[in-house]
């Protein structure tokens, strides 16, 4: 996706808007409906990947029509803030059992894939009846994801972006759309 003129003047001008909060909610609206009808007739656990996908996991799951429970993990990567190592430590397991279970994972953002290669790989140990991948963002470049993205909501190109969950240095994440940060000088802090 390319930065929207019409959505420059959304809440701070000077973040642009790469998506705006109506397109992400007719997205997020669709992405629900395709997986109320992937999984039609089954439950499904819905595990969300701590911090990022609060926001976009909350609205999600509202627009699931099935039995769902919730759950989450967050994770931290080894190396430095930039550049997501892929080796990963967990900072808050699952609370409950996935095995047998319909599992869906639910990210804000793939930029790698590793984090994603990481936890699917020790998802799949325990066993689940199935397990699938949401992502809100997924960048066409530097894939090296090895599972497919089942359910996503927009590609996008190799920008630094905040908001709807995800964040600069901590901030940013209750902006309500997804913007591109262009330059460090544009953070000032509200
Ligand atoms: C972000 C994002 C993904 C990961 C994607 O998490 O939420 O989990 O990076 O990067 P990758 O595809 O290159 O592995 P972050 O470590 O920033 O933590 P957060 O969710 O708490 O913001």
């Amino acid at each position: 996706m390319s930065p929207q003129k019409s959505d420059m003047s959304e809440n701070n001008s000077h973040l642009p808007a790469l998506i705006s909060r109506s397109q992400i909610e007719t997205r997020v609206t669709e992405i629900g409906r395709e997986i109320t009808d992937h999984f039609a007739g089954k439950e499904l656990t819905v595990i969300g990947l701590l911090k990022g996908c609060f926001i976009f996991m909350a609205d999600l799951v509202r627009a699931i029509h099935l039995p769902v429970h919730i759950d989450f993990m967050e994770i931290s990567s080894y190396g430095d803030a930039q550049q997501s190592s892929g080796i990963i430590k967990i900072v808050k397991d699952l609370r409950h059992s996935i095995e047998d279970r319909h599992v869906l994972l639910v990210e804000d953002i793939v930029d790698t894939g590793l984090t994603l290669n990481h936890v699917m790989e020790l998802l799949e140990t325990r066993r689940p009846a199935s397990l699938h991948i949401a992502a809100l963002l997924v960048k066409e470049v530097k894939q090296e994801l090895r599972y497919p993205v089942e359910f996503r909501g927009f590609d996008i190109e190799d920008h630094f972006v905040v908001g709807y969950g995800l964040d600069y240095r901590g901030y940013y994440r209750n902006l309500n759309y997804v913007a591109i940060v262009e330059a460090e000088s544009q953070m000032k802090l509200f």
